[in-house]
C-alpha cells in the first residue's frame, strides 16, 4: 500500500512492533480489536521482543485464546513449550494479563495508605469502592498506570494493550485528564486534610458543606466521603502528579496507537469519526490503522465456476449449478474488490493502513492466531 500517495511514510508493522516500548490497540466493537493485540503481541514475541500483552476488556475471549486466567493480579507468562511450537524462542516471550482494573487500584491503594490500617478501611470505604469499580476514569489510569510501570521499569519491551469497545476505550484514551477532573481542586479542598486527621474535621465540622451534605446525601455517606478523602489524600495527591507523567507518555513516541476496524462501510465510516476524536483528545496522530477480516488481503483470486470445476457431472445439473455459484462468485468478488477500495481510500485519507485477513476460522486458540501473525509480519 506504499505507493498509494499517503501524506504519511508507510511503517511496516514489523518496524512499530520493534520499535515502540507500548501498542494500544482501540476500536469499534467486535471489529477485532482482542484478536488484533494477541497477534500483534505473539508476532513482536516471534520477533524477539519480552512481550505482556493486556486487556482490561472483560470479554474472555483473549484468555481463552491464550489459554491463561482472567484477573489474576499479576501477568502470567504463556507455556514456553507451546510458545516455541508457534516459533517464539529466546529471549522472545509472551505474558498475559486480564487487568481487573479493581486489582490495580487495590494494589495502588495499599502502597499509597500510610498503614497496613489505613489500607484495609480504605479499601471497605463504601465510596471508594463506589468509586473505584464505577468510576471509568479512575479505573483506566490505573491501567495506564500499570502499562507505564511495566514499560519503564524494562520488565518488558513491549505491552500490547486491548481496549473495550470505542466508547470505553475513549474514555481509556481521556483517563488521565479525567482524573484529574475528578480531582478538582474544590471538591478536594473542601474535603482533604491539609495535615493527616486534624484539618478535615475542625474544617467541616458544623461547617455548612456539612449540613448539605448531610441533606444531599445522608449522614453515613458524608462520613463516609470524609472518611475516603481523608485516608485518599496521600494518593489523590500522587494520582494528580502522575497524571501529567502519564498524558506525557501516553503522547511519547514509547506509544503507538492502532485503530482496529472491518472492512464494512458503517464500520470504516465509525472508525474514522473515532480516529478525530483519538486525535483531539490524545494531541497524537495514529501510528496506524488495522484494517482486519479482509477479503482484500488474500491474494488468489476467487475461483470463477466454470463447467471444467464439476468434472463428470451430468449437463443438467451443471447447467442449473452454474448460474447460481456463478451469482455467487460475483457477489465475492465485489466484496473483495470493495474491501481492496477502502484499504487504498484509508491508506490516502488517514496514512498508514494494515491490511490483515479474514481467516476462515474463528481466531479461537494461539495455532489459529498464528496464521494472522504470519500476515502481521508481512504487513
Ligand atoms: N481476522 C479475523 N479472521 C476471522 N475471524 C476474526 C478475525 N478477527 C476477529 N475475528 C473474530 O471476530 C470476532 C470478534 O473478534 P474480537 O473479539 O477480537 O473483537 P473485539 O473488537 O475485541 O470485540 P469486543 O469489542 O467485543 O471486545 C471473534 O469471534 C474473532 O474470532
Ligand atoms: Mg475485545
Amino acid at each position: 500500500m506504499s505507493d498509494s500517495g499517503s501524506t504519511s511514510k508507510h511503517v511496516s508493522l514489523v518496524e512499530a512492533l520493534q520499535s515502540r516500548r507500548a501498542i494500544v490497540c482501540a476500536g469499534a466493537g467486535g471489529v477485532g480489536k482482542t484478536t488484533v493485540s494477541a497477534s500483534l503481541a505473539l508476532a513482536a514475541a516471534r520477533l524477539g521482543r519480552r512481550v505482556l500483552v493486556v486487556t482490561i476488556d472483560p470479554s474472555r475471549r483473549l484468555a481463552e485464546t491464550l489459554g491463561v486466567s482472567r484477573h489474576l493480579p499479576e501477568p502470567t507468562p504463556l507455556d514456553p513449550a507451546r510458545l516455541a511450537a508457534l516459533g517464539v524462542h529466546p529471549p522472545g516471550s509472551l505474558d498475559a494479563w486480564m487487568l481487573d482494573p479493581g486489582i490495580v487500584s487495590d494494589r495502588t491503594v495499599e502502597s499509597f495508605a500510610q498503614t497496613p490500617d489505613d489500607a484495609r478501611r480504605l479499601l471497605a470505604n463504601p465510596v471508594y469502592q463506589g468509586l473505584s469499580r464505577m468510576t471509568a476514569g479512575m479505573q483506566e489510569f490505573t491501567a495506564v498506570e500499570a502499562m507505564h510501570t511495566f514499560v519503564t521499569t524494562g520488565r518488558y519491551d513491549l505491552v500490547v494493550l486491548d481496549t473495550p469497545p470505542a466508547r470505553n476505550a475513549l474514555r481509556f484514551l481521556d483517563a488521565p485528564r479525567r482524573v484529574s477532573a475528578f480531582m478538582d481542586r474544590r471538591i478536594f479542598e473542601a474535603f482533604a486534610p491539609t495535615t493527616a486527621g486534624s484539618g478535615l474535621v475542625r474544617r467541616l465540622a458544623g461547617s455548612v458543606v456539612e449540613k448539605v451534605l448531610d441533606v444531599a446525601l445522608g449522614q453515613n455517606t458524608r462520613k463516609a466521603v470524609q472518611e475516603f478523602f481523608a485516608l485518599f489524600g496521600a494518593l489523590l495527591q500522587h494520582l494528580e502528579t502522575n497524571q501529567q507523567t502519564m498524558v506525557r507518555f501516553l503522547r511519547s513516541d514509547a506509544v503507538g496507537f492502532v485503530l482496529v476496524t472491518s472492512p464494512h462501510r458503517a464500520a470504516v465510516d465509525e472508525a474514522l469519526a473515532l480516529e478525530a476524536r483519538c486525535r483531539a483528545i490524545l494531541g497524537v496522530p495514529l501510528l496506524g490503522r488495522v484494517l482486519n477480516q479482509s477479503l482484500a488481503a488474500d491474494d488468489d483470486a476467487a475461483p470463477y465456476p466454470a463447467a471444467s470445476l464439476f468434472g463428470d457431472e451430468d449437463a443438467a445439473t451443471v447447467a442449473a449449478a452454474l448460474p447460481v455459484l456463478t451469482r455467487l462468485a460475483e457477489a465475492e468478488q465485489a466484496e473483495i474488490t470493495a474491501h481492496r477500495e477502502t484499504a487504498v481510500r484509508l491508506e490516502r485519507e488517514s496514512g498508514t493502513t494494515w491490511v490483515l485477513p479474514r481467516l476462515p476460522v474463528a481466531a479461537s486458540n494461539l495455532e489459529a492466531l498464528n496464521a494472522l501473525v504470519e500476515r502481521v509480519l508481512k504487513a
